[in-house]
């Protein structure tokens, strides 16, 4: 790749987007651009990516539902490579609760963004799904054949509509080629414990909540023990945010040289391994030496009973081999909790 070549990362100073930027800035030849609306992050995150990867690069803030505002801020750039696109509301409970706050957010935004390709001739994308658009599926591990089944709440169906989008505009345009990440569960944290997830409201997910309830900041709930699962728990396949980050590098190369078969490629990026709400419990007591109290509450709505990914794929085209455990992803976790409480 050449030098002068950005890629474009939106929603950078977010969770996932946070950690793939370290991963990108620390392999050389990337110029990077991030673009975030701060509406669930904060741009103090970018500096401590700078103090992690000592490098430099371009910072915009601006709405993605604005397209005027997207095509002025990135008219400088005269070559990008590509767009990484995170930017988009997160949380199953709300979106259950505001779904139209979720579809205007996210669908939006993403219309924008493949508008900015097209008009800008912007040849590679790297769309952020989930594992939420696999539905209430009862064939486990999914692959990525797998039928995608009515989506559990309006979150997951965004996810739905969104990688329809890529691919009808993928084959109204033949120059143009994606790679759909379906993540599993992202948790954990950078290894340095300076960077991790930061919800600027009470968190939703469960990693989060664990790691508040054991400095008394948080209560947890288990939302549901009658399911029919090993211990009545949901399951799920919990992935540590670094695994999923480098997995978008991998994602970058694999369009670069070429190697991808379809205009869109699929891939799940989850461990293969299903991990109850109660192991999850356990595995952080087990590394932080914490206990936990929490009570056993009714099921959430919108929730999956299980869940977990065949990865064979994502190995196999992209060389992609997730490393951290349950056990690494908690510490790392347990670590950002306490960089934290720090500050
Ligand atoms: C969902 C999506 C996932 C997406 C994530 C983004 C599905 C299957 N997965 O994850 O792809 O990346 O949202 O936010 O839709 N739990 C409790 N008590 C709590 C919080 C959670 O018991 O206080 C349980 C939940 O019932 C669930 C598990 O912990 O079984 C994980 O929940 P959470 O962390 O919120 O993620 P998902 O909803 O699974």
């Amino acid at each position: 790749m050449e030098t002068q070549e950005t890629i474009i990362v939106t929603g950078a100073a977010g969770y996932i987007g946070s950690h793939t930027l370290i991963e990108l800035l620390q392999e050389q030849g990337y110029k990077v651009l991030a673009i975030d609306n701060y509406s669930n992050s904060s741009a103090q995150t970018y500096q401590r990516i700078k103090q992690i990867t000592l490098a430099t690069f371009e910072i915009k803030e601006l709405d993605l539902c604005d397209y005027i505002a997207l095509q002025k801020e990135t008219n400088h750039l005269s070559t990008i490579h590509a767009i990484i696109h995170f930017a988009a509301y997160k949380s199953v409970p709300e979106s259950v609760k505001n779904p139209l706050a979720y579809y205007h957010n996210n669908i939006n935004s993403l219309n924008n963004v493949l508008r900015l390709c097209e008009e800008r001739q912007i040849k590679q994308f790297i769309f952020s799904s989930s594992c939420s658009v696999y539905g209430n599926t009862h064939q486990l591990p999914v692959t990525e054949q797998t039928p995608v089944q009515k989506a559990e709440s309006p979150y997951g169906h965004t996810k739905q509509i969104g990688e329809e989008m890529v691919a009808a505009f993928a084959n109204a345009n033949p120059w143009f080629s994606a790679v759909v990440l379906r993540y599993f569960n992202p948790v954990g944290a950078h290894h340095s414990g300076l960077i991790g997830e930061l919800p600027l409201n009470r968190p939703n997910n469960l990693v989060p909540i664990i790691t508040q309830t054991a400095l008394g900041k948080n209560q947890l709930t288990v939302f549901g023990n009658d399911y029919s699962t090993r211990d009545g728990s949901c399951i799920r396949d919990y992935i540590h945010v670094s695994d999923i980050a480098k997995a978008h590098l991998l994602a970058i190369h694999y369009l670069s040289k070429q190697r991808h078969k379809t205009a869109v490629s699929l891939f799940n990026l989850g461990t293969g391994h299903g991990v109850s709400v109660l192991e999850a419990i356990n595995a952080f007591e087990k590394v932080s030496g914490q206990k936990l109290t929490y009570t056993i509450g009714p099921r959430r709505l919108g929730d999956v009973e299980a869940i977990y990914a065949n990865n064979t794929w994502a190995q196999h085209e992209l060389g992609w081999v997730p490393k951290n455990t349950i056990e690494d992803m908690m510490r790392s976790a347990w670590k950002w909790q306490q960089t934290l409480e720090s500050e």
